[in-house]
């Protein structure tokens, strides 16, 4: 055959690879990285996609998972056992929530969540068998943003450990791990794969022990990537760097716009002067502010459906960060096992509609928009 040298990795689409005899067995124990055995071990697709994940964060390594979930799952489990317990940001993706309230719980590892405003005074809440602090660096859907050096700081101070979720910000923006984050992850369904046809997870840590850890949890619950979708996220992962400039820019004109807007009540994007950490967002953004913005209409259901009903460029789609913009209303879905209670606190409303703004021409967005509120 002749040689082949393909610019692009190609699609290992193996569960298993051959080994010649014994002698490469043993290599295989004795160098686990000079070859493959057994792809949820290891696959050339996943671990490209874990290298270039982990380059752009800085890491010391990384594991790429089956789903953003799996990533914190994988995250926690490397800090916390049956007895502990932890910290997590109030405002908080509701799977997130969802996985410390109903499943991690069972495993006999406890949760308080805190307040945003509380964040930098975790000593009130700190037990002694507290491991770690959950967070988001722009949070979901409220879109406020996290001082990371200065939590990671405090949480060191303590003896906790920093686990961000850098899903909302990507590491163009933001990379925790050189701001004091032990475990920085994403949910790479979204920018990090950025095309809505990938679910997919990464987890990078900011020690080599930590890594492996991550590695091996992957490994033995099962929660590491297929090499296909590995591969649409490499593909996807090449155009990041452009795909967020344009969310970006996109996303601010529509900010802009919104709030201007009469029948809009209130407007969350952190590259408005207006929002509540905008000064910390601009310096830990590196001047960009990413493609989720959220506002509010009046709080009447029927009004939400017509403006659902009436917008052409932004399906009710329950996801985000795809090149084509979508909205999603998290009182319905993301934060639906919240309690009332819960979600008032966080100022999740009826009226709270969450759009991921995509790259599509800007003037087709707005007119959108327009027609959509008028
Ligand atoms: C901020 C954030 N983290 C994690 C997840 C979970 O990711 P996945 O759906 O890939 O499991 C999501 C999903 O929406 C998310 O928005």
């Amino acid at each position: 055959m002749a040689s082949i040298h393909p610019k692009i990795t190609p699609i290992y689409q193996t569960s298993v690879f051959k080994f010649q005899d014994l002698d490469e067995l043993d290599q295989y124990y004795q160098e686990p990285n000079s070859r493959y055995l057994y792809s949820r071990n290891g696959n050339p697709n996943s671990d490209e996609l874990a290298d270039a994940v982990n380059a752009l964060e800085g890491g010391a390594g990384a594991v790429a998972t089956s789903s953003g979930m799996a990533a914190i799952f994988a995250a926690i489990l490397a800090y916390c056992q049956a007895g502990d317990h932890v910290l997590c940001a109030a405002d908080i993706y509701g799977g997130s929530a969802a996985l410390l309230n109903t499943e991690l719980s069972r495993m006999g590892v406890s949760v308080t969540y805190v307040p945003f405003e509380q964040l930098y005074d975790l000593g009130q809440h700190r037990q002694d068998n507290t491991r770690l602090l959950l967070a988001e660096t722009i949070s979901n859907p409220l879109l406020r943003v996290a001082d990371l050096r200065r939590l990671a700081a405090h949480c060191h101070e303590l003896g906790l450990k920093l686990v961000v979720d850098n899903t909302f910000a990507t590491p163009l923006l933001t990379q925790p791990l050189a701001l004091g984050a032990d475990i920085t992850l994403h949910s790479v369904t979204k920018y990090i794969a950025g095309h809505s046809d990938v679910t997919a997870g990464v987890a990078v840590a900011a020690e080599r022990e930590v890594a492996a850890r991550l590695k091996q949890i992957g490994v033995f619950y099962g929660l590491t990537l297929s090499p296909m979708e590995s591969w649409l996220a490499v593909r996807g992962l090449k155009t990041l760097r452009l795909r967020i400039r344009e969310h970006s820019h996109n996303a601010l004109a529509l900010a802009e716009m919104l709030n201007q807007h009469p029948a809009v009540r209130a407007v969350y994007y952190p590259g408005l002067p207006t929002h509540e950490q905008h000064a910390l967002a601009a310096a830990q953004g590196g001047g960009l502010f990413s493609g989720m913005l959220s506002f509010k209409l009046t709080d009447d259901k029927e009004a939400v459906s017509e403006f659902m009903r009436r917008t052409t460029r932004f399906p009710f789609a329950p996801s985000l960060a795809g090149v084509d913009s979508s909205l999603s209303y998290p009182l319905g879905t993301s934060h639906r096992a919240l309690t009332a209670e819960q979600q008032a606190a966080l100022g999740i409303t009826v009226g709270l509609i969450r759009l991921s703004v995509g790259i599509e021409p800007i003037e087709e967005l707005m007119a959108d928009l327009q027609q959509a509120l008028s």
